[in-house]
């Protein structure tokens, strides 16, 4: 189904993305040989078999199955035609897309989409140029006690609207783009008797550009501190969705790539005045809670984050949620300390570069942060200690490395008093049940727990076998000298090793080609293996679980022996008294030594 779109269009998309940037930006993702995996965005589940392969640049879930390049991830998770795919990829490649590649429906919003940076572009200019002339003294005045330069206002395309109410709209008549078109995106506004009036009148502009530099909206500042409201935005369109944008991104790119961090800060000056005293990679949230889509435009040029906001800001239920989720895409997430009533432009005006450099230094793990800033409401009870833990724990779990976890945990220990033990814990059942089961704490749960640990060491011993031959397909000639098919009493465990040995070519195990020989159940235990930990000592193992199979079946056969010599005595089969014995014996004696079976010296 991939329409008329050429395939050399679509190989020139496809090589200009790295499927493991994109789907990171979606799916948190963690190096593990020579592929990435993470949790399957297709379907629920708390242990990872979703796959990412940047020598194929192919993804595979190994739990529902689905799979594909690029385009098809694009695709499937925002729900997307192949051709909005397609273009979503260009654009985000930056590759262009002849207009006849694309069908009725995206070609009006795409044309309609060009006719909104078109508009943004020309008002930007008219914006501009109006801060040049007379009629733009009040906000050069106003830049200047602000403390910003021309070359800084011109670096982010500074404006000004004048104060009448149709001088924009008149200009645009003059380039003929009617005064509907200026409402629809978002330049114009209607008042109760019908007419059509500018938007922005008397303020500062500022305007809003994506990554590219695009003008997709804009912020008006009001030129003091009696007009309302202080700050008039672009209404939201569909061309104009703030969640969606950074401000000062596009100035912001390269400084962040080379400084390997960038910092958000929450207002358009703060921003500004950063990249006036030379910090470049600072960007502004647009007066919203951080997104997910934000992130993600993060992740294409940072690993790392660092917040300043003013610290009452800083602190509040929706900003520590907009930090959760950038952590969640991916992000580290480090707090930076800006004085209580200060933001950014504020503290670097009267603080001065040097302290803000202080500042970046010394910006503090989200993990310690979110601790802090709890020690700060009181810790006193072992309530409020647990409540804290409990906000925490889902940011440990997200850390990547043992070691920053280890480090996460000490924090909370050396913070709140808590012993290791417990955070520790906390943290393990918290990875182990997922979000909401660790929650609720409930009988449910433990029962479950309880089965687990009682569940039948020998179907353990089996599938720890198939474990190790998906990862050792050379070991299969031991499992087969041992016994083979023989050693698996539970079907779907017999089944999925005959499976294996029947595609085992030589020592490699084609994991595609065993996947499509299995069916749903099989797939299930198979794909819950493939996601555990490779063992460390695989051949030593092996033996365990062989040993422990073995006894198990020795002990039953002589218990079925056992029967069968009870019944021939009390029959008075002296015969076949005696072969019984006989066997009793042989069996006895292959199993060499005391063992009895009930500990063949197995590890879980
Ligand atoms: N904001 C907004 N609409 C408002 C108030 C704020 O869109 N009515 C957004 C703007 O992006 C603004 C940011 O939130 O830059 C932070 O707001 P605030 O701290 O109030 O303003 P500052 O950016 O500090 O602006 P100034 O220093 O000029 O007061
Ligand atoms: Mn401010």
């Amino acid at each position: 189904m991939r329409g008329s779109a050429s395939g050399e269009l679509i190989e020139t998309v496809l090589d200009q993305t790295d499927i493991v940037v994109l789907i990171g930006e979606y799916v948190r993702l963690v190096k593990k040989g020579q592929r990435y995996t993470g949790l399957c965005p297709f379907h629920q589940e708390r242990t990872p078999s979703f796959t990412v392969s940047p020598e194929k640049q192919f993804f595979y879930c190994f739990g529902c199955g689905t799979g594909g390049d690029a385009l098809k991830f694009i695709m499937l998770r925002e729900n997307l035609t192949f051709p909005e795919a397609l273009r979503k990829l260009a654009e985000r490649a930056g590759v262009k897309i002849p207009e006849v590649n694309l069908d009725p429906g995206a070609q009006l919003r795409r044309r309609e989409q060009e006719d909104a940076w078109e508009i943004n572009k020309t008002a930007a200019a008219f914006y501009a140029s109006q801060l040049k002339e007379k009629v733009g003294e009040p906000a050069r005045l106003y830049l200047e006690k602000r403390g910003i330069t021309a070359e800084v206002a011109s670096k982010f395309g500074l404006g000004y609207a004048p104060s009448q109410k149709d001088t924009l709209l008149r200009l645009l008549k003059e380039r003929k783009i009617s005064g509907e078109e200026a409402l629809r995106y978002g330049l114009a506004m209607r008042l109760e008797r019908g007419e059509l009036i500018d938007r922005f009148r008397g303020r500062l502009i500022f305007p809003i550009t994506d990554a590219r530099g695009r003008v997709v909206g804009f912020g008006g500042r009001a030129l003091d501190d009696v007009a309302q409201p202080k700050y008039l935005n672009s209404p939201e369109t569909p061309y104009f969705n703030k969640r969606e944008f950074l401000y000062a991104l596009h100035q912001a790119r390269d400084a962040i790539r080379s400084a390997g961090a960038a910092v958000i800060v929450e207002g358009y000056l703060d921003a500004i005045t950063a990249h006036q005293f030379g910090f470049c990679n600072v960007v502004a949230s647009l007066g919203t809670s951080l997104t997910r889509e934000q992130a993600r435009l993060l992740l294409r040029c940072t690993g790392t984050v660092l917040i300043a906001y003013d610290n009452d800001a800083a602190g509040t239920a929706a900003t520590l949620r907009g930090l959760d989720l950038l952590q969640e895409t991916g992000l580290k997430i480090r707090v930076m300390g800006v004085p209580r009533g200060k933001d950014p432009d504020e503290f670097l005006r009267t603080a001065g570069p040097e302290a803000w450099e202080v500042a970046v230094a010394g910006a503090v793990p989200l993990v310690e942060f979110k601790v802090l800033h709890f020690a700060g409401k009181g810790l006193d009870t072992a309530a409020a200690k647990m409540a804290v833990l409990q906000a925490i724990i889902p940011n440990l779990a997200l850390l990547p490395t043992i070691a920053e976890r280890e480090e996460g945990i000490r924090t909370v220990v050396q913070l709140t008093g808590l012993s290791w033990d417990t955070v520790r814990s906390e943290l393990d059942r918290f990875i182990e049940k997922g979000q909401k089961n660790w929650l609720n704490n409930s009988k449910s749960a433990k029962n479950k727990h309880n089965i687990e640990n009682t569940a039948d060491a020998r179907k353990k011993a089996e599938a720890g076998i198939i474990k190790l031959l998906l990862d050792r397909p050379d070991l299969a000639g031991h499992v087969d000298s041992a016994g083979g098919t023989e050693l698996f009493v539970d079907e779907r465990h017999r089944q999925i090793y005959l499976k294996i040995q029947g595609i085992i070519a030589g020592r490699a195990l084609r994991l595609p080609a065993l996947f499509s020989r299995l069916d749903e159940t099989e797939k299930e235990t198979v794909v819950s293996l493939l996601s555990q930990e490779a063992c460390e000592r695989p051949e030593s193992v092996l033996k365990d679980y062989i040993g422990l199979i073995q006894a198990r079946k020795r002990r039953e056969q002589r218990q079925e022996l056992l029967v069968a010599l009870k019944a021939a005595e009390a029959a008075g089969d002296n015969l076949r008294t005696e072969q019984l014995l006989q066997n009793l014996r042989s069996l006895t004696e292959r199993k060499g030594g005391t063992n009895d079976g009930r500990d063949a010296g197995h590890r879980d």
